[in-house]
């Protein structure tokens, strides 16, 4: 077990390179299993949702030849069962997509429920919907999801999903692309790691259009073929730097980034008096003068990143006046505001909304990570608090960030990773 130990109050400044996109990745890398000839992906961060991928992946017979860091070439040609063990799937909420990637090639797959980052209720029945739509039959008991086909094939059919959901637009879009005839799918989630599924998908023969609006049309495909794919950078990642640079009072330049990924974060950085300049690939975060309130709704792209908000809740505990977030996309997001206010913060949360008053004085002190994001948010406190504040269970930053403490240190953060000592 590890915790960072960070000592706050100094400026980031200089430039950091993002990764390639975690939740890009979570749906890419299970979609390779479609395939039966050799498939090569680049820009596959080392995070630890990745070698959970390779461990699932090894136990079911496929070969994975890594050619270099970031580079792997996947071969499922030769995969030896439809129902990888459960163990490591428990650990992360995307191994759902081996649902959709099983179904499509073998017409059937056994599955442990998800598990992931706990945020309330996340249910997965419109995935269950888009499936038993076009065919499956889906057993659930015991905490294993069971699917089978009558002939041994998934068939197109038509699919307004009740909730624009990410997991669902994807898991259903590796579903219908090697089904019997064709596909709609309506009321699509249009996040770019959607849309990056559908590229890698189509880059090995598929027949996916409209992938980024809200309607997809899936056209099924005999088989897959090889192919070469580079996965999309990290916009959340991206986001988080643009934070770290912003609570410090930094200069950084975040490079390797598609700027229209980060629009909406971009826009709520302006919004409380930070500095951003857009570059062909990259941007430049800085901040001078005091930060500004300003009041946050998550909602789906191209609304505001739920996945940004415990970062800029944690970033507006130093603004001069008080802002509001509204998470409107999961039941309860706020599960980190506690460790927050245990470093002096002043986090009010009511429902889905929570009032940031402006901290007195934000200082050092141990805190958990409960979740991936939250994690992300106390490591920005960390990084502007007065004094040392050492974040444990941080197995939960390390699922979704490469190589964050190297980074972090090579623009000026006091950060360090320390064993935990049970004494
Ligand atoms: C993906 O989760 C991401 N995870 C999450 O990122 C992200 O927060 C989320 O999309 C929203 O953008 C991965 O891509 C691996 P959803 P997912 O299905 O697919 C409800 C991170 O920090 N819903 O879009 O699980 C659901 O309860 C992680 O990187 C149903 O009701 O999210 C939620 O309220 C955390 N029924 C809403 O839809 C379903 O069948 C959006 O969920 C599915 C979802």
């Amino acid at each position: 077990m590890y915790k960072y130990v960070i000592n706050g109050g100094k400026r980031l400044s200089g430039t950091v390179a993002v990764s390639g996109f975690k939740n890009a990745a979570d749906g890419i890398l299970p979609a390779a299993l479609m395939c039966a000839e050799p498939v090569r992906v680049e820009n596959i961060p080392n995070i630890r949702d990745v070698l959970l991928w390779l461990d699932i992946f090894r136990d079911m017979g496929v070969k994975v030849d890594m050619l270099r860091p970031g580079a792997y070439e996947i071969d499922a040609g030769s995969i030896c069962r439809d129902d990888p063990p459960f163990g490591h799937m428990r650990q992360m909420r995307a191994s759902y997509y081996l649902l959709g990637a099983m179904l499509s090639r073998f017409g059937k797959a056994a599955v442990s429920m998800p598990g992931g980052c706990d945020f309330g209720v996340r249910p997965i029945d419109q995935h269950i919907k888009a499936f038993e739509a076009m065919g499956a039959t889906i057993d659930i008991q015991g905490g294993v999801i069971r699917a089978t086909t009558p002939d041994g094939k998934l068939h197109g059919a038509h699919v307004y999903f009740d909730v624009m959901t990410v997991g669902g637009t994807i898991n259903a879009m590796l579903g219908a692309t090697l089904a019997e005839g064709q596909t709609v799918l309506e009321n699509c989630a249009r996040e770019p790691h959607a849309v990056d599924v559908a590229n890698f998908l189509n880059s090995m023969g598929a027949d996916i259009r409209g992938a980024g609006t809200s309607v997809i049309k899936i056209r099924g495909v005999e088989k897959l073929h090889s192919c070469a794919y580079t996965i999309i950078p990290d916009q959340i990642e991206a986001g988080t730097y643009m934070v770290f640079a912003a609570v410090t009072g930094g200069d950084l330049t975040i490079t390797g980034v598609i700027p229209k990924h980060l629009e909406a974060i971009i826009a709520k950085l302006r919004e409380t008096g930070v500095t951003v300049d857009e570059l062909d690939d990259a941007v430049r975060v800085t901040r001078t003068g005091t930060l500004r309130r300003a009041n946050i709704i998550t909602l789906e792209y191209p609304g505001f990143p739920t996945d940004m908000q415990p970062q800029m809740a944690a970033l507006l505990c130093f603004a001069s006046r008080t802002s509001t977030i509204t998470e409107g996309i999961f039941e309860n997001r706020f599960k980190y505001v506690s460790e927050l206010n245990r470093m002096g913060a002043n986090i009010l949360v009511s429902g889905k909304t929570a009032t940031i008053l402006p901290a007195e004085r934000m200082t050092g002190t141990p805190v958990r990570a409960c979740d991936l994001r939250a994690g992300a948010a106390l490591i920005v406190a960390a990084l502007a608090a007065e004094g040392t504040t050492e974040i444990e269970d941080i197995i939960y930053v390390e699922r979704g960030y490469e190589d964050i403490v190297g980074k972090l240190t090579s623009v000026g953060a006091d950060i360090t990773r320390v064993e935990v000592s049970h004494d």
